[in-house]
C-alpha cells in the first residue's frame, strides 16, 4: 500500500518543524514549503523531506508542493500587509486535491460563528494587534480574518485549529477541544506548541473534525482537567 503524502505549508517555523518531525515519525511522505531564507532551517530533515522553497503564497510553488497529497497542513501567519495569510489559504485551497484534507493553524481570536465569548483581555489583545500591525505595517490581524472567512466559506475539507496561547516543553497528549472559545473547558489558555503540532497531524485522519474550527488547550492544564469529564 502506497504511504499517504502530507503537504507542510510553513514547515521551517517552530509549529511546522514539530509536525514535520510528527508526520514522519507517523510514516507519511513529507513536502515542507518554506521561504527560501529559511530552508537552512529544515537542514535536520533534508535527507528525508522534500522541500519547496519559496513564499507560501506564490501560487506556482504551492502547486508544486501539494500536488498529489493526501493532506496540507497550513500554517497561517497573520505576516506583513500584503495578504499573505489570505494568499497562502486560497492557493491552498484552489489547488489541493479536491479530496484532500486541509488543516490549517490560526489563534482562538478567528469565530466561525459569532458564538465564542472573548474576555476582555483577550479582546483588548486582538485591538492592540491591530494597532501595532497598522502602525508598523508588520502584521495583519484582519488578513488572518479574511483567510479564515474564505476557508469556512469552502467546500473543501478542511478544519481550522484555533491555538490558545503557546508553550514550550514536553507532549502532554492530545489537546482537548472546544467549538467556542469562552467555553470553561479552555480556560487555562495554555497550550504546549508540541501538542498543538499533534492536534494539527492527528486532524488528518479525523473525519469528525471535517468543517470544524476547534478551539484547543492543553490537556493537563488545571480547566482541562476539571471540565474534561
Ligand atoms: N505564538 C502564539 O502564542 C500563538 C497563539 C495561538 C495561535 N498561534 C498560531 O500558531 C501558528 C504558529 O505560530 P507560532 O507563533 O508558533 O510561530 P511559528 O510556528 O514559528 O511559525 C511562524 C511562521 O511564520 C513565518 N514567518 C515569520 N516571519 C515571516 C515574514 N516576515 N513573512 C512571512 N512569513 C513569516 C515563519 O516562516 P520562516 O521559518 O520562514 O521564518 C513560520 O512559517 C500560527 O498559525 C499562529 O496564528 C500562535
Amino acid at each position: 500500500m502506497r504511504s499517504k503524502t502530507v503537504c507542510i505549508v510553513g514547515a521551517s517555523g517552530k509549529l511546522g518543524r514539530y509536525m514535520v518531525q510528527q508526520c514522519l515519525d507517523r510514516g507519511y511522505v513529507v513536502h515542507g514549503v518554506c521561504r527560501p531564507k529559511s530552508v537552512v532551517k529544515l537542514e535536520p530533515f533534508k535527507d528525508r523531506i522534500s522541500i519547496f522553497a519559496g513564499a507560501t503564497n506564490d501560487r506556482e510553488v504551492i502547486q508544486r508542493a501539494v500536488a498529489g497529497c493526501d493532506g496540507v497542513l497550513t500554517v497561517l501567519v497573520p505576516w506583513g500587509r500584503q495578504h499573505y495569510a489570505t494568499g497562502t489559504a486560497q492557493a491552498v485551497l484552489d489547488l489541493a486535491r479536491p479530496d484532500a484534507r486541509l488543516i490549517f493553524s490560526c489563534g482562538w481570536h478567528i469565530t466561525r460563528d459569532g458564538l465564542d465569548k472573548f474576555s476582555n483581555l483577550l479582546q483588548w489583545q486582538e485591538r492592540f494587534a491591530r494597532w501595532i500591525g497598522a502602525a508598523t505595517r508588520i502584521i495583519d490581524i484582519d488578513d488572518q480574518i479574511e483567510a479564515c472567512q474564505r476557508i469556512f466559506n469552502s467546500d473543501a475539507r478542511w478544519t481550522v485549529v484555533r491555538g490558545s496561547d503557546l508553550e514550550e516543553g514536553e507532549s502532554q497528549g492530545l489537546p482537548v477541544w472546544s467549538r467556542h472559545v469562552g467555553d470553561p473547558i479552555l480556560e487555562s489558555n495554555r497550550t504546549r506548541r508540541i501538542d498543538y503540532a499533534l492536534f494539527m497531524v492527528a486532524a488528518l485522519e479525523n473525519e469528525d473534525l471535517v468543517h470544524e474550527a476547534p478551539a484547543i488547550v492543553g490537556r493537563q492544564t488545571p480547566s482541562a482537567r476539571a471540565h474534561a469529564a
